[in-house]
């Protein structure tokens, strides 16, 4: 049997690891995307993001590249890929919406409706993006009324777990594979499509399409929970002298509750836990179960106050008052270590809050630099994390870089005007800091 031929639409984070991870899988693979800059970059083997790994798996598969197996490509042309694929993954964003908490669904409507009318031959389209439960019904019925293939033209929902920075590990070694299917061809499909990790022992959960699509909505918002859980016990500390960090690890030993996802701090941004929550209370809404996620709206709620208690924080740590003429650098940009990400970036919200009250803020991230100075070209930003803490009155430490753990807090006292530093994120030494120096305040942790 000839092996199944693939197509990937959209070539977005998902998108483009997608496609490399089926290329690595074996499959032929055919990437469509309707930016023309990121198909040429693409062809060339290039990201147009930092992700670890994924350049070097494109690389190894991208046709026309020297050594590279050549079973993957990209396109803007429907009717190719179309007329290519056993397999259509739909990998395009869904947004929040502009002044609503409702995601945009125009990019998955447009490319199902572009695909759709040039489905000839019969074939599954697998959705994999984010979407409000109920959407994948919607889609079944529109590929039947669009696709000349009419019933042969079937839809499965297939949701994606990935986290960025671990994007290609979490995609080539999933740990579950969610299938929401209507029919048993359907599953006999995407079992051939993911033979190598259920090999392995990934799970295979098999279920309806309204079930696949909360799947994803649920384990979101699950973590966002967990998050804001912990900085609401962290407020706690706060206000009684406790130590979060200890009371995480304490109650993380018990496995009902187990120890990830607990790390106290500026809390959850990205391009998904928060608009994924508030879609899920803005659909729940539209379903009229709206009372069953008004608990979302607290976990939001404690989210975003984080950024504002670290902005309190940091100015408490300048004697109160004005942050006018102090200077603060500002180690972190982007949401989370690993990627050039800054969509959301608590990091860059507070960097933000602190420059609009006047205060001189110098950023400085490994690889978030480009796209933070592009979302706000106002800041300082600065080459190394020495230069940024170089004459500074307060060091803020808003991104958990492997990085700055490694800092030399004697080099950086050295230069800094003031050694005060505030951990944002729970994940510096304390000790360390401190013997050099250093006044260390943490996020929900006594001050000394
Ligand atoms: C998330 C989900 O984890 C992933 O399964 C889904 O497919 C997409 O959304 P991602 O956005 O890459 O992935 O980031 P994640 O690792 O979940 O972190 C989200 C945010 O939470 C980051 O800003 C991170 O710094 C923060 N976080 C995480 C905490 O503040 N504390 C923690 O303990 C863990």
């Amino acid at each position: 049997m000839a092996p199944l031929k693939i197509t990937v639409i959209g070539t977005g984070y998902l998108g483009a690891t997608h496609a490399a991870a089926m290329a690595e899988l074996g499959f032929e693979v055919l990437g469509l995307d309707v930016v023309p800059e990121k198909i040429a970059l693409l062809s060339e083997g290039r990201v147009p993001m930092y992700e670890p790994g994924l350049e070097e798996l494109l690389r190894k598969h991208v046709a026309g590249i020297e050594g590279s197996t050549g079973r993957l490509r990209f396109t803007m042309d429907w009717a190719e890929v179309a007329a290519f694929g056993d397999v259509h993954f739909v990998c395009v964003n869904t947004p929040q919406k502009h002044g609503e908490y409702a995601c945009d669904m125009s990019y998955v409507d447009s490319a199902f409706a572009s695909l759709a009318r040039h489905l000839e031959r019969p074939c599954l389209v697998v959705g994999k993006s984010t979407v409000p439960v109920g959407s994948a019904d919607r889609l079944a019925a529109l590929l039947a009324e669009l696709a000349p293939a009419g019933d042969g033209a079937e839809l499965a929902w297939n949701p994606e777990f990935l986290r960025e920075g671990f994007a290609v590990g979490d995609t080539l070694h999933p740990d579950r594979i969610v299938a929401g299917v209507r029919s048993a061809s359907a599953e006999k499909l995407l079992r051939e499509v993911y033979a190598v990790p259920i090999g392995e022992g990934a799970p295979f959960v098999v279920t309806d399409f309204p079930t696949a699509e909360l799947v994803k909505t649920a384990a979101n918002s699950f973590l966002a929970t967990k998050i804001s859980f912990i900085n609401a016990m962290a407020e706690v500390c706060e206000a009684a002298g406790g130590d979060v960090v200890k009371l995480a690890e304490a109650i993380g030993y018990d496995e009902r509750i187990g120890n990830k996802f607990l790390r106290a701090g500026i809390g959850f941004g990205g391009g998904c836990l928060p608009k994924d929550i508030r879609a899920f209370m803005a659909r729940a809404g539209e379903l009229g179960a709206d009372q069953a996620l008004t608990f979302l709206r607290e976990i939001d709620s404690i989210n975003m106050r984080r950024r504002g208690q670290m902005v309190e924080m940091a100015r408490e740590a300048l004697g109160g008052g004005s942050f006018l003429g102090r200077r603060v650098a500002v180690l972190g940009a982007t949401f989370k270590p690993d990627s050039d990400d800054v969509r959301d970036s608590p990091a860059l919200n507070v960097a933000g809050q602190i420059h609009l009250q006047g205060g001189q803020v110098t950023v400085y991230d490994p690889k978030g630099m480009d796209n933070a100075r592009r979302l706000f070209p106002t800041l300082g930003y600065a080459q190394t994390a020495l230069d940024a803490v170089r004459g500074a009155d307060v060091v803020l430490h808003l991104t958990e870089w492997r990085e700055f753990r490694e800092l030399d807090p004697a080099r950086l006292g050295a230069v800094a005007r003031e050694r005060v530093v505030l951990d944002g994120r729970n994940a510096l030494d304390p000790a360390v800091w401190r013997s050099a120096g250093w006044a260390f305040r943490a996020m929900g942790r006594p001050a000394a």
